[in-house]
């Protein structure tokens, strides 16, 4: 089973970044427990803050891997080229949000991801991608 997160812009700065809202564990420190906890995955990681990259990172698993948790960050709620790039793959995506996005600022509350994800899974901080792993397992 080979699976990616894969994270958009400021997600780097998780654990510095705002922690009342994004808590204060950075993803390199998550990442490494979901990876001892899920010893028999593949799993693999990528953030960029450049729209482009994200894009080219999709196209590049998109084929090839078993699943996808994508929290496109702030492009979430811009990008219709990333929205379109996951209706062109073929690899099922599940899009997490840390935050419950709809419980925040009305600009957030609109996806271009959502319609072509299979799944989503919203507000559940950072256990979200925990969440989206073992959906990927069933
Ligand atoms: C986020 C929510 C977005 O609105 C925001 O721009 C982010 C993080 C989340 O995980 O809660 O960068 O995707």
């Amino acid at each position: 089973m080979k699976l990616i997160i894969i994270n958009g812009p400021n997600l780097n700065l998780l654990g510095k970044r705002e922690p009342e809202v994004y808590g204060d564990t950075t993803f390199d420190a998550y990442f490494k427990s979901l990876q001892d906890k899920y010893a028999t995955i593949e799993l693999a990681y990528f953030q960029s803050n450049i729209e482009g990259e994200i894009i080219d990172k999709l196209h590049a698993v998109g084929f090839e891997y078993d699943g996808i948790l994508l929290n496109a960050g702030a492009y979430t709620h811009t990008s219709i080229a990333i929205g379109d790039a996951v209706k062109a793959i073929e690899t099922p995506v599940i899009e997490v949000h840390i935050s419950n996005v709809y419980a925040r600022e009305e600009f957030r509350h609109r996806s271009y991801i959502s319609p072509n994800a299979n799944g989503i899974i919203i507000g559940m901080g950072l256990e979200g991608y925990d969440l989206a792993l073992q959906r990927f397992m069933l």
